[in-house]
């Protein structure tokens, strides 16, 4: 007799269909297959082909992973896990300056699709949705994703959030904007030419990709409360990986910080970067 368990991926084809609101039909119209099909797929007589998995997922806004059960083991990948796992919002709710920034230079005017990399408890993802983008968002932490879904249930608005490490995450859709905050300096001097070609390539002509970035400065010692995966970025390495496309905005600031409760200063380099049409 066949397990249970053996039929994860049509379990959860059932699962977010029904909670999608979707019959057989329309899923099955949407995919361009029969209903048949999807039938099958369901009570576990067959199940899709390998190349229809990515599109089944984004039909039914979720991730391969999710789709077919796998959990891998992201404990551990972020210290910030621990954080988000106090009362509150480790960050507050208020958006970042950086986000803000964008808004006034990509209104949506038109539907226009929104990647956040890193939105921890998804301050920014929801002033973005609030603000009319179709967003997705995602973070390696399982308590910071609770609670950008319960923030984003709050404001009524809905994100598309799922939970990856960016190091291993390849985008499979383009987006007109690709924004992070706080986040890059996770990315390892021997990944950046990789993922950040992976951003520009799949960022729509005239859309925009944002972020922002502590700097070493051979004058500024190292903060007290710094990750201890942070790696450098050098002033003006950011702007360099988007040489040949415009640049509204690039900035280098100095400021004083007192997080940890220890006063120490930062420097930071910020670069909203659009793409040429
Ligand atoms: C300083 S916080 C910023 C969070 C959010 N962008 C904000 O401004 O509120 C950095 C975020 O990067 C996430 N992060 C760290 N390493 C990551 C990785 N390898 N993959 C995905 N997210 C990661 C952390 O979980 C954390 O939420």
């Amino acid at each position: 007799m066949k397990k249970k368990s053996e039929n994860t991926l049509g379990q959860n084809i059932f699962r977010l269909r029904k909670a999608m609101h979707m019959t057989q039909e329309t899923l099955a119209a949407q995919l361009n297959i029969s209903t048949q099909a999807v039938s099958k797929w369901e009570t576990g007589q067959a199940i899709p082909d390998t190349l229809l998995l990515p599109i089944i997922a984004a039909t039914l806004d979720t991730s391969v992973d999710m789709l077919i059960g796998f959990v891998p083991n992201y404990a551990g990948l972020s210290p910030y896990e621990q954080r988000y796992r106090t009362d509150g919002f480790y960050w507050g709710i208020k958006p970042n300056a950086l986000a803000q920034e964008v808004l006034k230079l990509t209104y949506p005017t038109r539907p226009m699709k929104l990647l956040e990399i890193g939105c921890g408890e998804g301050r920014d993802a929801v002033f973005f949705a609030r603000n009319g983008f179709e967003v997705t968002a995602l973070d390696v932490t399982e308590a910071g994703l609770e609670k950008a879904r319960l923030l984003a249930e709050a404001n009524n608005v809905h994100v598309r959030y799922f939970q990856a490490d960016l190091k291993h995450f390849r985008i499979n859709e383009n987006y007109d904007v690709i924004y992070s905050s706080g986040v890059i300096h996770h990315i390892l001097p021997e990944w950046r030419n990789e993922l950040f070609e992976d951003y520009r390539e799949h960022t729509v002509p005239g859309g925009f990709n944002a972020f922002n970035v502590f700097v070493q400065k051979p004058y500024i010692p190292v903060p007290p409360d710094s990750d201890g995966d942070d790696d450098t970025w050098y002033s003006g390495e950011l702007l360099r990986l988007y040489a040949d496309w415009y640049v509204p905005v690039f900035q280098e600031k100095e400021f004083e910080c007192s997080s940890g409760n220890t006063p120490h200063s930062h420097c930071m380099n910020i670069l909203i970067a659009r793409k040429p049409e």
